[in-house]
């Protein structure tokens, strides 16, 4: 198995259009010590040849851009098979949008996330007489290209912003968010979870003997953004569990069995996008590596 990862930035990338919190200030600034990240989303391919993407950012056009297998191979043509989809976050599903112009691809997601696609007009310009639109249940495996498995399963969460009423439940378990299992024929399997709110018994049994996990690593303090004057929300009310402290995910993931860890969806307030910083080392010491735009496993 073959993964490119497209983008490792959360909602907004890094640095954000409209920021100057401590972070963002550092890439403003010219600062060597951090780089540019496009919003999240990896592509897994068992030939090399044909692609399927987790999630599909608002980014997907310049990322095409940048990575050679992603890149057009016929007159009217993609290495882009299918789309699988871990939720209905604008982040994860905005780059569709950039995906219309009449090739064929397949578009996975829940049926609830699928819904909320199609109550969308605008989402219509997925013309469905070439993208094909289909609906997996959790639990339930499926091919989006031969030699790749993929199967779903529960992530507490919560629906997306754009859904949310004034007090979403933030760790609801359903088919809002999943986290997504991909294998191949030799057996091997990646995780792929973006946003998580808490690692419940049932998650971290379910990463366990993982190859290779990119988990949610959105906030490395679950009161940054308030820390950093940005505003009242917690990581918790986001749905997103911390890097750092008793409650992260560092902490979490000392007691699971899993061979490569990768943090993405890193959101722009992060301390982890500094190479060098005391967060960043911390990190590394753990164990985890950072995900970076345009990195590639082979598995
Ligand atoms: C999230 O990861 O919490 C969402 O992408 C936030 C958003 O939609 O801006
Ligand atoms: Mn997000
Ligand atoms: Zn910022």
């Amino acid at each position: 198995m073959q993964c490119v990862v497209l983008g490792s930035a959360a909602g907004g990338g890094y640095p954000q259009w409209n920021c100057r919190c401590s972070v963002c200030s550092l890439y403003w600034n010219g600062d060597p010590r951090v780089s540019r990240r496009t919003q999240s989303s990896i592509a897994i391919s068992a030939n090399g040849k044909d692609w399927v993407l987790l999630n599909c950012s608002p980014d997907i056009r310049e990322q095409i851009g940048q990575l050679k297998q992603l890149q057009p191979n016929a007159l009217r043509g993609s290495p882009i098979q299918a789309v699988v989809l871990t939720n209905g976050d604008i982040d994860h599903i905005g780059g569709l949008l950039s995906l219309r112009e009449g090739t064929a691809f397949h578009l996975y997601g829940t049926k609830t996330v699928l819904e909320t696609i199609e109550a969308s007009p605008v989402f219509s310009v997925l013309d469905r007489r070439v993208v094909s639109i289909s609906a997996f249940a959790i639990g339930e495996r499926f091919s989006p290209l031969p030699d790749l498995r993929i199967e779903a399963f529960k992530v507490p969460g919560k629906v997306p912003l754009y859904l949310e009423g004034d007090s979403p439940n933030t760790e609801l378990e359903g088919e809002f968010t999943v986290g997504l299992e991909v294998s191949d024929a030799a057996g091997k399997r990646l995780h792929y979870v973006p946003g998580c709110a808490k690692l419940t018994p049932e998650l971290r049994r379910q990463l366990e003997g993982s190859d290779c996990l990119f988990f949610d690593g959105t906030l490395w303090r679950d009161d940054e953004m308030i820390a950093e004057g940005l505003g009242s929300k917690t990581g918790k009310r986001m749905g997103h569990m911390p890097l750092s402290g008793a409650e992260g995910s560092i902490e979490a993931f000392t007691r699971v069995n899993v061979a490569r860890k990768f943090f993405i969806h890193i959101n722009n307030t992060n301390p982890v996008h500094i190479k060098g910083s005391p967060e960043e080392r911390a990190t590394r010491n753990a164990g985890w590596d950072i995900a970076h735009d345009g990195m590639e496993i082979v598995l």
